[in-house]
């Protein structure tokens, strides 16, 4: 179970739209450094390259929550960054960020990204076999350090959010990923990763040490096949949140003590230490530590009963995409009793421009103020301009619990700047 808060009140809201109107999203400063905190201490085992802890790091997902402030707060905690783009990139540029404080876990990559990540000397994950020659090419050389991000295909079950790994267009085969050491070897590449990502939003603890397993033995392997040593694996990201109130939390320490235990058995016992833990969680880190706050501007009584928001999806995608559940808690009413039923809607003209369906609120009324739950990862990200509709602002609840504004909203301007007209 887990109880689904708000930092935030009716009060604190009416004060802000003052100056910065509905939607927005608010992001909990404390939250997010607490969980990186709680991250790095859970794996504070892992080996660096010298062979002493402290090789543990999370690689976070920029697509997750792409705001230079909040990369900044995760840089101080000691994150690296997954950039999956050229954009991406620019923007960890941009923060300071460069060289192998970054893996770029891209798919589908023009030449241009892999150029620009090879001159920051930053971790290049190849997603395919024919992109070391594409890279050589497009780059100029292949770096020293390279990475591959592995597709166990049949091998391996995902998970209802990124589908069967066989039908998943990431990533090399099994025998792609030995004949690829080979190659790179062959070709002076000296130093080498591994990666994989076969599941997203997975709230099982099992499913993490089934995936540190699945890599410790391709280390043995393709050590012994190839006399190829790898440098790390990088476990990808996925781990879930409690989107429900009914579910909880992954046990990051159990993971961990799990994957520490396989760490002796099949690494330290085929003399592969140090070997390198890393990961790439953005969900993890940032979801649950994040709101989308909206009006309620009309509500409308027909075959059901109706909760127009003046937020739509092109603010928070996931329950329109896929039918996601976030949790609405309606401020100011926290604690009325849940007796109606409502669809919660927003203004696209598209039916499933919907938050929720069928959802338990209390009695809602015209200009009350919604926080739509864990919009901290994945949510403005995916924003888009269907219908016009303009992207919303980003407030940083800081430390001291004050509001600051990281990213304005879109105006008509902004919108209109690359039209001709
Ligand atoms: C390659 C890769 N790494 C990491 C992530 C982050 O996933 P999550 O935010 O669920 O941890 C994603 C998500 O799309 C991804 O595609």
């Amino acid at each position: 179970m887990t109880n689904k808060t708000v930092p935030v009140t009716a009060q604190w809201v009416n004060d802000t739209v003052q100056t910065i109107p509905t939607p927005f999203h608010v992001y909990d400063e404390k939250g997010i450094r607490e969980t990186a905190r709680f991250m790095a201490k859970s794996f504070a085992w892992v080996p660096g390259n010298d062979g002493k802890p402290g090789g543990y790091r999370n690689f976070y997902a920029v697509k997750a929550l792409p705001n230079p402030v909040i990369l900044k707060i995760l840089a101080e905690e000691g994150m690296g960054f997954d950039c999956s783009s050229y954009t991406e990139l620019v923007l960890c540029e941009k923060i300071g960020v460069t060289g192998e404080e970054i893996i770029f876990t891209s798919n589908d990559t023009a030449g241009y990204e892999y150029k620009k990540a090879k001159e920051m000397g930053v971790i290049i994950n190849l997603d395919d076999i024919s992109h070391i020659d594409f890279l050589e090419k497009e780059a100029d050389g292949l770096p020293d350090l390279l990475c591959f991000r592995y597709n166990p295909g049949p091998l391996r079950e995902g998970n209802v959010l990124i589908g069967k790994p066989e039908e998943a267009k990431y990533g090399f085969t099994r025998e792609q990923l030995f004949q690829g050491y080979k190659i790179a070897k062959e070709r002076g590449v000296t130093r080498f990763g591994l990666h994989t990502m076969v599941a997203s939003n997975e709230l099982d603890p099992h499913y993490f040490v089934e995936t540190a397993r699945m890599l410790f033995e391709l280390a043995v392997e393709i050590k012994e096949k190839l006399g190829v040593r790898l440098e790390f694996v990088n476990m990808g990201g996925g781990i879930g949140i409690p989107y429900r109130p009914e579910q909880t939390t992954v046990d990051l320490e159990y993971v961990s003590t799990e994957v520490e235990k396989l760490y002796q058995d099949l690494i330290i016992k085929n003399n592969l230490h140090p070997l390198r833990v890393v990961m790439e969680n953005g969900r993890y880190v940032t979801g649950p530590h994040g709101w989308l706050i909206g009006k309620v501007q009309h509500k409308k009584n027909i075959y059901k009963q109706y909760l127009g928001l003046d937020a739509n999806m092109a603010n928070l995608m996931r329950p329109g995409m896929y039918g996601a559940y976030h949790h609405i808690t309606v401020l100011g009413k926290e604690h009325s009793p849940a007796d109606q039923v409502y669809d919660v809607t927003g203004s696209l003209c598209e039916n499933n421009d919907k938050f929720a369906i069928d959802r338990p609120l209390p009695q809602v009324d015209i200009g009350d103020y919604v926080a739509i739950h864990d919009t901290g990862a994945h949510g403005h990200s995916m924003g888009f301009n269907y219908n016009g509709k303009l992207r919303s602002a980003e407030i940083l609840l800081t430390g001291e619990g004050r509001p600051r504004l990281i990213r304005r909203a879109e105006t008509l301007e902004d919108h209109f700047a690359t039209l001709e007209v």
